[in-house]
């Protein structure tokens, strides 16, 4: 495939870092599509460990272009600072492009984010409170400001207008104002560190399809949360799925050959919203402990559960991928057994499908299969499929079978070594 996008296939978090920072040792560039700095891939390179929020996870490659895509927002603060890091850790950034299309995650916007989620009470989507939401919907709205306001000369006036506009909002849901004094300095400093990456991103992607380039499109969330297909309202507020990175790229269409689903062994979801194969007992502790599900920006504790055959089928056809890349496998090197939700019983019911109604989901009980793990054999350095214990590749074929894909990576530990490949997609 010349070009590829990678897609968290649950509810974010499957351990796309590691993944995409694999197969963008293969690519020629690589692209950001959507959401912001709610994201947050862990990428280990040259054995050093990095927490990327917004930057894509090809930054380390100094000779492969990195595009921070139009279907993004962007926290201007929070990229510096990721920048900042990048930089005194010794990388150029003369790899990094932003698109002046993409829109401007502000002051407000985070300030909003906190209040609103406050005034939905016990309704909270539980947000990573970076803003993402409010900016989006100024995106809908059609009055956000974007890069191209960034880098315009005019930019301070600009936020000053839009903020004593939002200051009515915030003050309307209890919070305090924003001052312009104390916050546009900052800005300011940003967008010196910013200013000579955004530049026009279309006829830069036409020009690299034409080269023939090996195009990487990095998925960040998972597609439960993508804001038509997850499960709404207790979604992110961009296009998750593949699809995403047409909107979100400006690539066009034909370019783009496949997809790859990113699935952890397991399922977690952090913030609120129906989960049908959440468990919480010593086993879900255990897993929390051992595989540390804790979300990278916000440090909470990740709700665990098992496989979900139902929401995976679901998943798979949204994002359309026949290939798949298995996180996290090891963890059961410490379970006597593992559960995998192949239906769902409503109302007495066995359905085999993930209903649309938020309603019928929370009522809906998985109905499982179980399986014998592979308890105490360590699997991290294994290189092929065939040598894996007898129980993992029973627990990969049944996958496999159910959803019509095939596992070409599979993931049997943190560091960049240990992983198979399967087979050579990309
Ligand atoms: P990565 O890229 C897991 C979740 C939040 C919340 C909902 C909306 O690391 O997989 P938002 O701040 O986006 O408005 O929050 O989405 N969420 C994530 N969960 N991984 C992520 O990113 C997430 N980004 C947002 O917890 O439920
Ligand atoms: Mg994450």
């Amino acid at each position: 495939m010349k070009s590829i996008v990678v897609v968290g296939s649950q509810w974010g978090d499957e351990g796309k870092g590691k993944i995409t920072n694999y197969l963008a040792s293969k690519a020629d560039v690589i692209i950001r599509y959507q959401g912001g700095d709610n994201a947050g891939h862990t990428v280990i390179f040259n054995n050093n460990e990095y927490h990327l929020r917004s930057i894509p996870s090809g930054i380390f490659y100094e000779d492969k272009l990195n595009i921070m895509g139009n279907g993004m927002v962007i926290n201007p603060l929070s990229l510096a600072k990721e920048m900042e890091e990048l930089l005194a850790s010794g990388y150029s950034l003369n790899n990094l492009v932003i698109s002046p299309l993409a829109t401007l995650d502000l002051s407000y916007h985070i300030a909003l984010d906190g209040l609103k989620e406050k005034a939905l009470k016990d309704k909270n989507i539980g947000t990573t409170k970076k803003g993402i939401g409010p900016t989006y919907t100024d995106k809908a709205e059609r009055s956000s400001l974007r890069m191209v306001d960034f880098i315009d000369p005019d930019f301070a006036n600009l936020y000053k207008t839009k903020l004593l506009e939002k200051n009515k909002l915030i003050e309307f849901y209890g919070g305090e104002p924003i001052s312009y004094e104390d916050t546009i300095s900052d800005y300011l400093k940003a967008r010196e560190l910013i200013l000579p990456h955004v530049k026009e991103t279309v006829s830069l992607l036409a020009k690299l399809r034409k080269e023939n380039k090996k195009i990487l499109f990095e998925g960040a969330q998972g597609t439960m949360l993508d804001v038509d297909f997850g499960t709404f309202p207790y979604v992110t507020s961009s296009n998750t799925i593949a699809g995403g990175a047409l909107s979100g790229s400006g690539i066009g269409l034909g370019y783009i050959d496949g997809a790859i689903g990113i699935i952890k062994a397991y399922t977690t979801r952090v913030g609120e919203g129906p989960f049908v194969s959440e468990f919480e007992n010593e086993t879900a502790d255990k897993i929390r402990e051992i595989a540390h599900e804790y979300g990278v920006n916000t440090h909470r504790p990740r709700r665990i559960g098992w496989l979900d055959l139902v929401q995976l089928k679901y998943s798979k056809n949204v994002n359309g991928f026949e290939y798949g890349a298995l996180t996290l496998l090891d963890v059961f090197s410490h379970l006597d057994e593992i559960k995998v939700c192949v239906a769902y019983e409503v109302n007495n019911q066995k359905i085999d499908y993930l209903p649309s109604s938020l309603k019928t989901l929370y009522q809906a009980k998985p109905i499982y299969k179980t399986f014998k793990s592979f308890k105490g054999v360590d699997i991290s350095n294994i290189k092929k499929f065939e040598d894996l214990p007898i129980e993992a590749k029973e627990y990969i074929k049944f996958i496999e079978e159910y959803l019509e894909i095939k596992f070409v990576i599979i993931s049997t530990g943190r560091d960049k070594d240990q992983t198979i490949i399967r087979e050579d997609i990309f």
